[in-house]
């Protein structure tokens, strides 16, 4: 038997295992703790540790236990060994390494800054079912970046204008047409109603125009509720749908990736309330981790910033595209989103920011262009031509006038 107090999670020699969960965080100690004690405490309480000393046999506590294994300025690392945590389970391992020590006493601030996933535990998530080819597998995209859009007001149009503006948006170049994240099952647009009449149009527009079109439909609800929602697009021949992951939970979007994959289809991530998490520099989980979760539990897209370029704040969108896209022992890759007070002025930028591997996501851009939707689709989609062709968009506006109405609105500007 052996006392393990606080202080004693801190090993400055160790090199983590290659099975190890490795954590980095920016911590600041509390007044009259030294950094060495609020990492070993962090260590502590994010394991299986507590304030008061534990009597108990020492082998056990040791097996289960994080380290702190290394501090640099104001990060630490942690290790935490896998058997800490339950494989397949992001609401177990959130516990531990996102748990008590947001608000333990012994930090002023802590932020979780980056996890490095050991295999094991990551192959116990499914990850992303389709991930970047959707753009082959369930459009017509090629190497271009798919494009979407949201309708604007984004809640309180009826469902019949909501498809109309779809339609509009579709036959202009649009590939997917995006509920946005606060439009579920509302009386003035019912969710069943809204899905069975946008698919049917986007059949009509796909028969006239040739190209694959798709719906992303809001299913963002009380769990046992949006699995029935999921099971209802599926029913109606769609194949997407969307979820408000923050909102939502990891849980539920584990329960949405088990049913989707019964009925093969694609989840495109909203992320609504990540800023909650995330945008304070010094504390919190920032979205590099949130998409690294996103990832592990199986959504197809997620939303990650426009690289300063749209209405958002500015954030590591090309550092988190990179994870989101790399290598993670097998499992497929997130296609990433950028969305956020995009316009076709600032899509050349956009792209040499972010690469084509990517969703380009508008909705005032596109239904604020001065001749109405329709038009407004078909500037972004020159927009996108004229850059993944490379030629510069003026000179492409020349022959374009639904491009050159857009630049001469908007020009380059980011907005606000
Ligand atoms: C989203 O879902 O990302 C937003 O509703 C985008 O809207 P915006 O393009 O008008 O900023």
């Amino acid at each position: 038997m052996t006392g393990i107090e606080y202080d004693d999670f801190l090993d400055l020699a160790y090199e983590p295992a290659a099975s190890d969960l490795v954590c980095d965080f920016r911590l600041e100690p509390a007044e009259g703790m030294s950094m060495e004690a609020a990492a070993s405490r962090v260590a502590s309480e994010s394991s299986n540790g507590t304030w008061a000393a534990l009597h108990v046999d020492e082998d056990e506590l040791t097996h289960l236990g994080a380290v702190a294994c290394d501090i640099d300025g104001d990060r630490v690392t942690v290790a935490y060994p896998e058997e800490l945590f339950e494989p397949g389970s992001m609401p177990q391992i959130l516990s531990c390494i996102a748990g008590n020590i947001m608000g333990m006493k012994a930090v002023d601030t802590i932020r979780l800054l980056d996890c490095h996933w050991p295999e094991g535990l990551a192959q116990s998530f499914p990850g992303p079912q389709f991930g970047t080819s959707v753009a082959h597998e369930k459009l017509d995209a090629g190497d271009r970046p798919v494009l979407a859009t949201v309708p604007k007001p984004k809640v309180g149009l009826s469902t019949e204008a909501h498809v109309r503006v779809g339609e509009e948006a579709w036959r202009g170049g649009i590939d997917l047409l995006k509920d946005d994240e606060n439009l579920t099952d509302q009386e003035f647009n019912p969710f069943e109603d809204r899905l069975a009449e946008s698919l049917a149009a986007r059949d009509r527009v796909q028969e006239d125009v040739g190209e694959r079109k798709d719906y992303l439909v809001n299913v963002t609800g009380e769990t046992t509720e949006m699995l029935e929602r999921v099971d209802l697009v599926a029913d109606h021949g769609g194949g997407f749908v969307m979820v408000d992951v923050i909102t939502c939970g990891w849980s539920a979007v584990q329960s949405v990736r088990q049913r989707c994959d019964d009925h093969g289809l694609a989840i495109h991530a909203h992320r609504a309330m990540h800023a909650a998490f995330d945008r304070l520099p010094h504390h919190g989980v920032s979205m590099r981790v949130l998409a690294q979760i996103a990832r592990l539990t199986g959504v197809d897209h997620i939303h990650t910033g426009t690289a300063g370029l749209g209405k958002l704040a500015n954030e590591d969108t090309p550092g988190i595209n990179e994870w989101l896209t790399g290598d993670l022992y097998g499992l497929e890759p997130v296609l990433p989103v950028a969305s956020g007070g995009l316009h076709p002025g600032v899509v050349d930028q956009l792209l040499e920011a972010l690469g084509t591997d990517i969703i380009v996501q508008a909705g005032g851009g596109i239904h604020g262009h001065p001749d109405g939707t329709h038009a407004g689709a078909k500037a972004l989609r020159q927009a996108i031509d004229a850059s993944v062709e490379g030629v510069a968009l003026e000179e492409y506006a020349a022959e374009h006038a639904e491009l050159e109405t857009a630049l001469e609105k908007w020009g380059a500007e980011t907005p606000r």
